[in-house]
């Protein structure tokens, strides 16, 4: 069943302690409005299970701990256990994203969990296609990231870090995300309704 454009849903779903991947996550939100898709984010302490369930599209992000996701977005990831039993998630679009301190961070480890955990759901994985301009605070993709978008973060408030070139890749990485649901919706409803 193929839907309009006003009824394709993406949830940016996230865990941030200190406001950063937040921040991120709402530039995707940003960028994927621009396409007119209805977009929710959602703090994984604060989460609106319906819309989940009914979203096309979920993207999901962490920050880097300790190499990993942190232990409370794995809390959310083991809580799905019951929606990857009855594959209430199969068919979806899912993407990722992750924030760390350091330039690399092994921020790479955590979109290889995020995209497995899509994989145990039957979920379809959305990169990043998006050619970094430069390497600069300025620049577009600076970290070269293709499996999801990749940010850094420094010890200072979320307004003034990931720097501008990141947030810009966000809202990049939103807006595509949104043209890719909207060019190739799921063609089998295979969300469930509440
Ligand atoms: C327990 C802990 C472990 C961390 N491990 C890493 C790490 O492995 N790599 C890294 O680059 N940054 C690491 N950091 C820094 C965080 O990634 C950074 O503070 C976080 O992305 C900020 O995002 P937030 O404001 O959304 O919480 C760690 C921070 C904490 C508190």
């Amino acid at each position: 069943m193929s839907s309009s454009v006003s009824e394709l849903k993406i949830a940016v779903i996230y865990h941030s302690n200190y406001g950063h991947t937040k921040r991120v996550a709402e530039a995707i939100a940003q960028g994927a409005k621009q396409q007119l898709v209805v977009v929710k984010t959602l703090d994984i302490h604060d989460m609106d299970w319906a819309f989940v369930d009914s979203a096309q599209m979920l993207i999901f992000g962490s920050a880097v701990y300790m190499g990993s996701v942190t232990a409370d977005f794995k809390a959310f990831m083991d809580e799905t256990s019951q929606r990857w039993f009855h594959r209430q998630w199969q068919g979806k679009w899912a993407a990722g994203f992750a924030n760390s301190g350091g330039l690399s961070g092994d921020k790479l480890s955590v979109l290889q969990q995020i995209c497995l955990f899509a994989m145990q759901h039957g979920m379809n994985w959305a990169g990043f296609p998006t050619m970094p301009t430069g390497h600069t605070p300025t620049d577009i993709n600076r970290l070269s990231s293709f499996m999801g978008l990749m940010t850094q973060s420094v010890d200072g408030p979320p307004e003034q870090t990931p720097c501008v070139g990141d947030i810009e890749t966000a809202q990049l990485f939103g807006q595509h995300l949104a043209q890719l649901l909207v060019a190739q919706p799921p063609q089998n409803d295979m969300t469930v309704q509440e």
